[in-house]
Order: C-alpha cells, then structure tokens, then sequence
C-alpha cells in the first residue's frame, strides 16, 4: 500500500510518502527562523507558512518517492507543483493526515488540503492522532525496511513534546480484527499526562526567560554540556508516589522567581548552569514518574517519543532505567523521527487503512483536543 502522510499540527510543514510501513520520501519544512523571536509557536504566523507551503511540500514528498518523475517544464510555479502533485498521486492509495491534537488554524490547513486532494484524485482518507504518530514513529523503518523493531506487549511509551507529555500503557486487541497480527488494533491507556506545560514547553519556556530564543530545547542541551546540574534548587514536581501524572508550571515559575532579580551579566555568566540545572529537573520529574509507572504496570517493553527524546541526555538516562529495570527500550534512531514529522502520520495512517477506518472527505472536520484510547 502506497501512503501520502499529512502534518501541519504545530510548525513543521510535514509530507511523506510510505510503502506500508517504509518511508520512501520525507520531507520536512521547518518554521523556526518565523518564531523564534516570538519565542514560541504563533498560529497565525505558523498557518500562512502552512498554507503557503504545503502543496510545494507534497509535490517535493511525491517527486522524490517516483523513480521517473518527469521533472516539468511548466513556467508558473503553482500550476507547475499541480502538476507535480497530479502525477504523483497516480500512484497513491492513501491520503493520511493528522486530525489533532494540535493548533486549530495549523491543523485546518493539513486537513483541508488532504480533503481536497482525496476528492478530486479520488483517495481513500484516514484522520490521525498526532500522538499515534508519536508512539508508533518507533515502528517506522527506512526503505530497507531497517530497523527491526519487536515490541512485546503490554509496552509502556513515554512521549514528550512541545505540546504533549505522557505515559502511555499500550496493549493489543486480537479479538476485533479478522487477520490477528496483522490487522491487530493498539489500545491506548493514559495512566499519567502533564496537567499543565509539557515537558518541551517548560524547555522553551525557560529558554525565553534566559533569552535564548525558540525552540529552546537544543539550545538549552548545547549550553547545558559538562555544566552543573545543582546550581539553585528547584522544586520536585507532584512529589507523591501514587500520582503519576506531570506538573512543569511550578517548576518553570520558580525557575522565574530565582532568577527574576539577579543582574543581566550575572545570568549570562551562569547560563550552561541554569540551562543544565533547568534540564536535569525537567528530566529527573520525566524519569521518576516513567520509573514508578514501570513498577506499577510491569510492561513487556518500553518505548520513548517526541520532540524532547531529541535530547542526548535524557536518551542516555532512559537507556540506563531500562537497563535497571531488565527491559529493552525503543527511541526513534533519526532526529527528525523524535520531532513532528508525516513519516508517522502515513505509519499510523497505514494500520487504519488496514482496518479501514476511513474517514469522510467531505465531513472531516480537524480536533485541536483529540484524545488517544481512555484515561486510567
Ligand atoms: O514533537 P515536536 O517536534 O512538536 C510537538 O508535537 O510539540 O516537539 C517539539 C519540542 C519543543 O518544545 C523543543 O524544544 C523540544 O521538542 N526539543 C528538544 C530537543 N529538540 C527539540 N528538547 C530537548 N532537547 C532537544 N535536543
Ligand atoms: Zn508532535
């Protein structure tokens, strides 16, 4: 099966093409350089570039997923990525694209375009869950079907992004499906969630205090290198052990108030401190409530996603609880896996077109709040 993957939920113009569950072409159109001043995402901003965007994006997905493209000769350079597009989608079964979670007027451009295009070539439709795409972007392999991935359920995943945080209990559901394996559904447990700012949130949230700029979570891992990670003390979110959901607005607020009244130079001088001290409390509250929700459910596997499991640091800290824990854990290997990317858009999009689970191109609607499976 031939996928086209869609994502616009935040701001990465996002296209891919997949054969199942391999990716043959990804492209991906960051908008950093458009927010970093603002120091964080603005919607307006991210849906013009969205919109401005997204077909040059899937004309490139699709040209460079054909073999033989003829390259086009044509002058005007939208009737040019039309054409691009038409032919491209010759070869296309299926058009899945991210529903939401995500910014309303970002996901709006994602899912208008997909409709669009699934009614005049004549496309089945599948509506993702952007953290779907997350959990499963483990599961993506490149076109020599590499890596070999096992999970053995139940897995647990930890997922953490700019918009998102949480423990994820995952099991699969034989009974409803006619093939068992192969067209076997995952069923989603949220046993703990942020209940405020995710965990890439807090990152660039402190990062703007500190005037770094946008997003701050590679920046604040560069300058947090060989630095220390007890420079001020800072709160241990939602200390009780029962509780396994997230809390990064206390953290940040505190991190506020302790330096809200130190001289510019003397928070310049300090900033590899902050930033290294900052991080190893946003990972070290990661890690406590993963380490406790492993405990507590006894997973077969773990799995970790996101746009924060970018991070050197914490990829290390979690292979080491696994290695504790006697289990294996799975991180997507490429950095562009871990951030917004439609390879796992088009990877989820695969398994519900399997199901046929199609979605009405005339009715989809996108969901800024969609839910995954049910809370614990
Ligand atoms: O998954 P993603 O691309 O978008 C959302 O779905 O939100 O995640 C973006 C988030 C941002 O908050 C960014 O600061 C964080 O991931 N991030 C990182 C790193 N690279 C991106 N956080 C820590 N270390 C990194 N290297
Ligand atoms: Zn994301």
């Amino acid at each position: 099966m031939k996928i086209l993957g869609i994502e616009t939920s935040c701001d990465d113009t996002c296209a891919a093409v997949l054969i199942d569950d391999k990716v043959i072409s990804n492209v991906i159109s960051s908008q950093t350089d458009l927010h970093k001043d603002w120091g964080g995402v603005v919607p307006d901003i991210a849906k013009r570039a969205h919109a401005a965007r997204i077909k040059s994006v899937i004309a490139t997905a699709l040209m460079r997923a054909k073999s033989k493209i003829q390259n086009s000769k044509i002058k005007n350079k939208e009737e040019r990525i039309e054409k691009i597009i038409e032919h491209g989608m010759k070869e296309i079964d299926v058009i899945a694209v991210t529903k939401g979670p995500g910014l309303a007027i970002a996901l709006s451009v994602g899912v208008n375009t997909a409709k669009e295009m699934a009614k005049k070539y004549n496309k089945k439709l599948v509506a993702v869950n952007h953290i779907e795409g997350h959990i499963l972007s483990n599961l993506v392999k490149n076109s020599s079907g590499l890596p070999e991935v096992k999970i053995v359920f139940p897995a647990l995943c930890l997922t953490a992004s700019g918009g998102h945080t949480k423990i994820i209990l995952i099991n699969q559901n034989y009974q409803n499906s006619k093939l068992k394996i192969q067209n076997s559904k995952n069923e989603y447990l949220v046993v703990g969630e942020t209940l405020d700012d995710a965990a890439g949130e807090a990152l660039d949230k402190a990062a703007k205090l500190l005037g770094l700029g946008y997003p701050g979570g590679p920046v604040i891992e560069r300058l947090a290198k060989g630095a220390k990670t007890d420079f001020i003390p800072l709160p241990k979110p939602l200390a009780d052990k029962k509780i396994l959901d997230y809390s990064f607005s206390g953290l940040k607020t505190s991190f506020y108030y302790k330096i809200k009244d130190w001289p510019k130079e003397e928070v310049n001088k300090n900033l590899g401190n902050l930033a290294a001290t900052f991080q190893e409390s946003v990972f070290e509250t990661l890690l406590r409530k993963f380490d406790l929700a492993i405990d507590r459910f006894q997973p077969k596997t773990l799995m970790a996603s996101g746009g924060v499991l970018a991070n050197m640091d914490l990829r290390k800290k979690l292979r080491r609880l696994a290695k504790k824990k006697g289990l294996m854990i799975y991180m997507p290997v490429k950095k562009w896996l871990n951030t917004d990317n439609a390879a796992m858009i088009g990877r989820v999009g695969w398994e519900m077109a399997k199901r046929e689970e199609w979605a009405d191109p005339e009715t989809l609607d996108r969901d800024p709040r969609m839910e995954l499976g049910i809370r614990n």
